[in-house]
């Protein structure tokens, strides 16, 4: 049994789904589903003994200790967190109470489980954190590794950073079995659309304006969320405990190169039905305050000790992602109506 946190997000879902379609191990899922969390992600384990939903706060400490007691868990996998950047900016206090208040608690419930088992070496908790937290890079300096210092500059990657320090303190203070993975911007299947690439993929096919903040010259490092579930795995299967390991996809695109090859491939796979280019869609609005020019991982570590390699290329996840969106129209849909609230209302009355 393994107990994953935010497991109706983004990456935790696909890492649930990833799990459970190779493992009979099973796995509880706390989430506190809020607008980032969907249930729909998790629809085809509906009914599926293996998944066990809870619906729940990292930060409630009494919930905690009534699942590590009740399900003995042999490793947790932290995905819970609030993770947009723009939305730290405009209230950060959400932040600081589920990624940092809610890690600590966390990490106090784990440790204190932990504390009285009798394999004690057996148990793992694996963090999942961002680059986000070594702050900005120049055109011209190395990329990111194991050993850059932090320098976060967003109230989300201040808290990200906070978690981190935490969880290594867990480490060196108590002995408690950590390991943390550093990952670059994720992109694919079920990525709620208000970042990036689901946003212009939406926005394209609705005929709306594609934003691109400022000039659009900020550098991401960007892998594909599978890639990134498949490194969590290896992480957790034989990392070395108290390190850290930086995912990335060795793939550094400009935003604009990012969002006008989107835009081709939509040309490609769905052309507008007035013979236009989705690139005249583009708008370039305000850059966003404090934004990073530049992120770049430097992932030798994570391959050169655990012989990880992401599967895609850039080109190869995004043509994946494209298509995912237009074969999925009724998820999106569920996600911007809000429709699937309701959905999720009538499952936890
Ligand atoms: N998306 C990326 O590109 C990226 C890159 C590197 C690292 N990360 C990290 O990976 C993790 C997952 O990111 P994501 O993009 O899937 O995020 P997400 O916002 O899509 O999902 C977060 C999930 O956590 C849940 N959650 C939020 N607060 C909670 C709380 N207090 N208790 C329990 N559940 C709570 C939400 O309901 C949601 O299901 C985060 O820790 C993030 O910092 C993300």
């Amino acid at each position: 049994m393994i107990l994953v946190t935010g497991g109706a997000g983004f990456i935790g879902s696909n890492f649930v789904l990833d799990w459970l379609a190779d493992h009979d191990e099973p796995v509880v899922n706390l989430d506190a589903l809020t607008y980032a969390g969907n249930l729909n992600n998790l629809r085809p384990l509906e009914g599926d003994p293996r998944h066990i939903f809870v619906h729940g706060n990292i930060g409630d400490a009494a919930l905690l200790s009534d699942l590590f007691t009740r399900h003995k868990p042999r490793a947790v996998v932290n995905f819970a967190a609030e993770s947009h950047v723009d939305r730290s900016i405009h209230g950060p206090e959400d932040f600081i109470q589920t990624n940092i208040l809610g890690t600590f608690r966390l990490l106090e419930a784990a440790r204190a489980y932990w504390g009285g088992l009798e394999n004690k070496s057996d148990f793992r908790f694996l963090h999942v954190s961002t680059d986000e937290v070594f702050g900005t890079l120049g055109a011209d300096d190395p990329a990111f590794n194991e050993e850059t210092s932090y320098r976060p500059n967003s109230p989300y990657s201040a808290s990200k950073a906070a978690s981190d320090h935490l969880v290594r303190a867990y480490f060196h203070t108590y002995g408690l079995p950590v390991v943390t993975t550093n990952c670059s911007n994720n992109y694919g299947p079920l990525h709620f659309p208000e970042k990036l690439i689901p946003l212009v993929i939406h926005n394209a096919l609705k005929g709306r304006p594609l934003p691109i903040y400022g000039d659009g010259m900020q550098i991401r490092d960007w892998l594909y969320v599978k890639d990134h579930c498949s490194a969590i795995r290896r992480v957790l299967e034989a990392g070395r405990l108290g390190e850290t390991y930086n995912i990335g996809g060795w793939n550094e695109r400009a935003n604009l190169h990012v969002v006008t090859t989107l835009c081709e491939v939509l040309d490609e796979l769905q052309p507008r039905s007035d013979g236009k280019k989705y690139g005249e869609q583009i708008a370039f609005v305000a850059d966003r305050p404090g934004h990073d020019r530049r992120y770049a991982i430097d992932a030798r570590k994570i391959e050169a000790e655990l012989g990880w390699r992401p599967a895609e290329t850039f080109e190869s996840g995004i043509r994946k992602t494209v298509r995912w969106y237009l074969d999925n129209a009724d998820w999106v849909e569920n996600v911007t109506s809000g429709s699937y609230r309701n959905w999720v209302e009538k499952q936890y009355a």
